[in-house]
């Protein structure tokens, strides 16, 4: 099969490799869409640590089964799926109570780290546990269902919010998970959805996508417009999709007394907290990480129209065009949001 394959940081390259070979309680799928996550361009370069070359990556992906494994029971060939990005125990304390994501055993497709090595969906087929996957809904298209992942991710960071409905919100940062938190807090309920960028086309893209109200800026300037919007008193919620100190500062500063900020965002290890102004105003820190079995919501909301990803795909292309796509995502284009590779269409004659 063609693989795109990490062979050394920075270095991608189709590669001819052996197809996997389904085990007892596998799927062996066909690849038909998978997207470039954020976290595979950040580990292309070696920053994150998370794929340790040689690596194919890729974990936000459908297609169709090719052949099951003799222990799996309701997938055949032929079906449409999609898979969790995670692949948890099923055994473990914290998957008996359904939070998947804090799996103690818990590894990632497409991801080699120090303790595991999973190889994943940059490739014409790979392998994954049955209990991962799920059927694919007629309406849903294999590149919307490579945004699976990404809406999953908003959703979770909702449901941890707690949200109730009527919730006054603010989302800071509008890039492809701000923009999906945006549509996940409607759908939840809120009364209003305020969206916050330093980049005006990403704010373009928030108010397609149902912001009530935009505001071009960050730190103190998001914070004075973000009072004055509210008259002094703040939002109900703020769902943080950057992930930096000037960024979550500001979140604190914009929430009201006793609101939640849930934290998505997270690009700097550590930042400083405003720990006077967090205990004396009651605000809760809500950490949110990956999705706890938010995947059939999350193909019910898309399939529904009810959470619209199609604006959010700059680019389908075929398995050929990826290293260029990295490349082009790696150096900070302006404008690029979800690169989905088809390796159906490996771009190679004959
Ligand atoms: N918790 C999780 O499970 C999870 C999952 C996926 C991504 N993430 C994290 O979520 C964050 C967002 O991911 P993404 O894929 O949407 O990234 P992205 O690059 O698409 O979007 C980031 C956005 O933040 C904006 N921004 C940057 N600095 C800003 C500032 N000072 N003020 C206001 N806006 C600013 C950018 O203009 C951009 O629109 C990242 O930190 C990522 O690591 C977390
Ligand atoms: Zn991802
Ligand atoms: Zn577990």
């Amino acid at each position: 099969m063609k693989a795109l394959l990490l062979s050394s940081y920075n270095d991608l390259q189709v590669e001819e490799m052996q197809a996997p070979i389904p085990g007892g309680d596998e799927l062996l799928i066909r690849v038909a869409a998978c997207g470039i996550c954020g976290s595979d361009v950040h580990g292309y370069d070696g920053s994150s640590g998370r794929r340790i070359p040689p690596i194919v990556m890729g974990h936000e992906a459908a297609g169709t089964v090719e052949a099951v494994g003799p222990d799996v029971h309701g997938f055949a060939p032929g079906d449409r799926v999609t898979f969790d990005s995670t692949v948890y125990c099923g055994t473990c304390d914290f998957c008996g109570k359904g939070m998947i994501n804090l799996c103690n055993d818990r590894q990632v497709i497409g991801v080699s780290c120090g303790e595991y090595r999973r190889a994943g969906a940059f490739a014409e087929f790979l392998t994954v546990p049955a209990r991962i996957a799920y059927h694919l809904p007629d309406d849903l298209s294999f590149e919307e269902a490579a945004m699976l992942e990404a809406v999953s991710v908003a959703l979770h960071g909702v449901a941890v919010s707690e949200m109730t409905g009527g919730e006054t919100v603010l989302v800071i940062g509008a890039g492809m998970i701000g923009l999906l938190l945006l549509q996940a807090a409607r759908v939840a309920g809120s009364s209003r959805v305020y969206v916050a960028d330093v980049d005006e086309t990403r704010l373009k893209l928030a108010r397609e996508l149902g912001a009530d109200q935009v505001i071009h800026g960050s730190g103190a300037a998001l914070v004075e417009e973000m009072l004055r919007l509210t008259e002094g008193r703040g939002v109900d919620l703020v769902l943080e999709a950057v992930g930096r100190e000037e960024t979550i500062s500001a979140g604190i500063d914009c929430v009201r007394k006793g609101g939640t900020v849930t934290l998505v965002g997270n690009i700097s290890p550590q930042i400083a907290l405003p720990l006077q102004k967090v205990v004396s105003r009651q605000i809760r820190l809500q950490g949110s990480c990956a999705s706890a079995g938010e995947y059939p919501q999350a193909m019910d909301l898309i399939a529904k129209r009810k959470i619209k990803v199609a604006p959010l795909i700059t680019a389908v292309a075929p398995l050929s065009d990826g290293p260029a796509w990295f490349n082009r995502l790696h150096s900070r284009e302006p404008n690029l949001m979800k690169v989905v590779l088809d390796p159906r269409n490996s771009g190679f004659q004959g």
